[in-house]
């Protein structure tokens, strides 16, 4: 459960001494007046997070209070730059030391993000600011706020999936074909591989993909703002023109449910709760097969620990870890399911205490996801332990079914088969022989005698030559099988492209092309569609208050920040914070070390990987701004091991941007391709963006393969009617920045 940890959010209440400035009706002092309850009450210490959100919420509902005439133009522009002006103080703040926290606009008697922001505001524009809470309540724009959040927080997530979806076929591709007792009951059941394996957790994982995908598409599609306090309004509020400007399909269709109700966030937790249940089946499989009397697999260094006392060990800790979080995630879902139970319709305080079990969950899960990417993509299998483990890969009778379906080839019914197997197994055992393939032939033959089976014609000495764990593998032939032919993981497991995943053998992240059909990419449905020429600041929450994407360096510890981090999230120890995430401008991954404590063995590591990178570049042969978002850049990670060296798409792009710097990359001809032509106020409105985005056009390259850049495609796609590719976009921005 979330602790309450002041030092997360906002400053503590030591001042909350000031009365509430909408607690008018009261004749003596208000809540403010008393330390406990002032801090009792509030939810800054947690909610600072929805800042972006709320402000992006604030602009359009200002716009929408303009064009419907219940506030002047010129008021519409005090509180849009108002809020520009607020937004770039916070974010500033957010890079200072304080964290967020640092903003002097944080005061804890205003008890929250909305009213913190708003009072903000009144102090900057007077009474402009003071027309922005027309028609809307705390409980309408909280609702939204969170909406609006829980869609970019489902984006984080996608792309964290995808990084371990990405690992998953990293492994089955370089070490599918390992040999593995296949177990149910937890005893030794049929041969698989490790491949089938890996296709196993990419399923199981991938449906998970789909379901914080379908949250967005069918479960977060109308927008609560205009419902007020639970009732609406007398105004003539616009709430079709705030809903499609926040990205929405419609308004709510009823006021008191949408201000009473947090199914969405119940969703999310599910979501997570599932992802997480998930997460703890492959680190229990995975400490298991990591011991002594397994031995079926090592874990990279980095993600196992010594003990204090025992010199020789090495524990799964990092496992043990994403095992035990999962305890938390159901206690998160459990807690808000029972906060709503029973609760009267309408807002009540109660719902407050929502946001610290989604913020903590989220927070959690999305930690998990990111570590056990890493776990697999370093995962190494130890076939000649697996060949001898437990006794041998042929303990166990693990080819004992298909020898009964070679039975059935024979024409003899099933259940025959299995009893005429059944009695080998007990002859082998009986006479000392650990496995089927030591049967003569002639013992194949008398057992079906003594079945009065003497009619099927059966190859005995073929039929044994076909069995042993290796063989069986190459004989399974029915769709999704465990083993390495036809119809395994080779086909079945989908390549990145095809289901839209990021990473790796991918084409890069959400909303890029390629998702599934049914399931809406994520950032389609929520790019701003109206706010933008006159409105400077409107990209959705997503930045910085959001966890990035993976970041490239595995040496990173995150920092404890407020915007993301669970109560006591350990210090910075190298490399970079997650709060400078690969969205954020100032990154330089090429300044971070790939891997390793040890820096001389790092050094070592980053050089080989760049000559690995500039060796696949140079065979993919597409110039370096043309290559985004292409067939050819997967290769290039494929073929330069990208992702077991911890580099995601971001990562490589950047890396390969610092090696021309320093001058190290080889010329290639040609680009390959063009950057399609736009009109000029489309590019107007494209440099503009990038510009708002990463600060300037020269700063274009730390866009590739960024929810940014993602945000910045559908933005564009969406108000331009265009559908541009991201390979497309990329190719107008490289040419614009020249
Ligand atoms: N911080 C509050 C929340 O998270 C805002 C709503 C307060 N509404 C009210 N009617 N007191 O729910």
């Amino acid at each position: 459960m979330p602790t309450r940890n002041k030092s997360q959010g906002a400053s503590p209440p030591s001042s909350a001494t000031a009365a509430k400035p909408w607690e008018h009706a009261k004749s003596g002092e208000g809540s403010g007046s008393d330390p406990l309850a002032a801090s009792f009450v509030e939810s800054l210490s947690y909610d600072t997070r929805l800042y972006a959100a709320d402000i992006f919420g604030s602009l359009a509902h200002a716009a929408m209070l303009e064009s419907v005439g219940l506030i002047s133009r010129s008021d519409q522009d005090a509180i849009t730059s108002g809020l520009a002006e607020i937004k770039s103080e916070i974010e500033s703040a957010m890079h200072g030391p304080g964290g967020v926290a640092g903003w002097a606009g944080w005061k804890v008697e205003l008890e929250d993000v909305h009213m913190c922001i708003e009072s903000a505001l009144i102090a900057k524009i007077g009474d402009a600011g003071r027309k922005l809470h027309t028609g809307r309540s705390r409980n309408d724009q909280v609702a939204l706020d969170l909406r609006l959040w829980l869609r970019d927080a489902a984006v984080t997530m996608t792309i964290a999936i995808d990084d371990l979806l990405s690992a998953f076929r990293t492994v089955a591709k370089g070490q599918g074909e390992i040999v593995l007792p296949g177990y149910t009951h937890m005893q030794r059941a049929q041969p698989i591989t490790v491949g089938a394996e890996m296709n196993a957790w990419h399923a199981m994982f991938t449906r998970d993909r789909h379901l914080i995908n379908n949250l967005c598409a069918s479960n977060l599609t109308d927008c609560p703002l205009g419902s007020g306090a639970l009732a609406g309004s007398v105004l003539p509020l616009d709430r079709e023109m705030t809903a499609s400007a926040l990205g929405f399909s419609s308004p709510s269709a009823s006021s008191i449910d949408s201000t009473a109700s947090r199914d969405e966030a119940l969703d999310l937790l599910y979501t997570l709760a599932r992802t997480s249940m998930h997460l703890s089946r492959l680190a229990e499989q995975w400490i298991i097969y990591a011991t002594t009397e397994f031995g079926f697999l090592t874990l990279d260094e980095r993600f196992t620990t010594g003990s204090s006392m025992m010199p020789q060990k090495r524990n799964p800790d990092m496992l043990e870890l994403i095992r035990g979080r999962c305890g938390g995630i159901y206690g998160h879902l459990m807690a808000l399911l029972t906060i709503c139970k029973g609760l009267p319709i309408g807002y009540n305080r109660d719902l407050q205490e929502d946001k610290r079990h989604v913020f903590a969950a989220y927070d959690t899960v999305l930690e998990c996801v990111r570590m056990a990417a890493r776990i697999v993509a370093t995962v190494k299998f130890t076939p000649e332990r697996i060949r001898v483990a437990g006794g041998g890969l042929d303990r166990g009778h693990l080819d004992a079914t298909v020898l009964a379906e070679q039975l059935v080839n024979a024409a003899v019914p099933f259940r025959t088969a299995h009893q005429v197997v059944g009695a080998l197994v007990q002859l082998c055992d009986s006479t000392g022989r650990t496995s089927l393939q030591q049967l003569k032939p002639n013992e194949l033959i008398e057992a079906l005698k003594s079945r009065n089976l003497e009619w099927a014609r059966v190859d005995a000495a073929a039929i044994i030559g076909m069995l042993g764990a290796e063989n069986v593998v190459r004989a399974y032939a029915s769709h999704g099988h465990a083993g390495t032919g036809r119809g395994g993981y080779k086909q079945t497991m989908p390549r990145a492209a095809e289901q839209g995943a990021g990473g790796v053998g991918g084409a890069g992240g959400v909303g890029s092309a390629g998702g599934l059909p049914t399931v809406a990419p994520v950032t389609k449905r929520h790019a701003p569609a109206i706010v933008p020429v006159k409105q400077p600041v409107h990209e959705p929450a997503l930045p910085s208050q959001i966890a990035p994407t993976n970041t490239p360096a595995i040496v990173t510890i995150p920092t404890a920040s407020p915007q993301e981090g669970r109560p006591g999230t350990p210090i910075l120890r190298k490399g970079h914070s997650r709060a400078t995430s690969i969205d954020s401008p100032n990154v330089e991954p090429e300044a971070t070390v790939l891997f390793a404590d040890d820096d001389t063995n790092g050094a070592a590591t980053v050089s080989q990987f760049n000559q690995r990178l500039i060796a696949a570049y140079v065979e993919v042969g597409r110039t370096l701004d043309d290559l985004p978002y292409t067939e050819e850049f997967i290769r290039m990670c494929e073929l330069a091991s990208a992702t077991e060296a911890g580099m995601n798409e971001h990562a490589v792009f950047r890396r390969l941007q610092n090696i021309r710097k320093a001058g190290k990359l080889p010329p290639i001809g040609r680009a390959s391709s063009r950057a399609p032509r736009l009109s000029e106020a489309e590019e107007g409105w494209l440099a503009n963006a990038v510009v708002e985005t990463v600060g300037s056009l020269g700063q274009r390259d730390q866009l590739p393969f960024t929810t940014r850049f993602d945000i910045l495609l559908n933005r564009f796609n969406e108000s331009t009617g265009r559908s541009l590719s991201p390979h497309d976009l990329w190719r107008v921005v490289a040419k614009l920045a020249k």
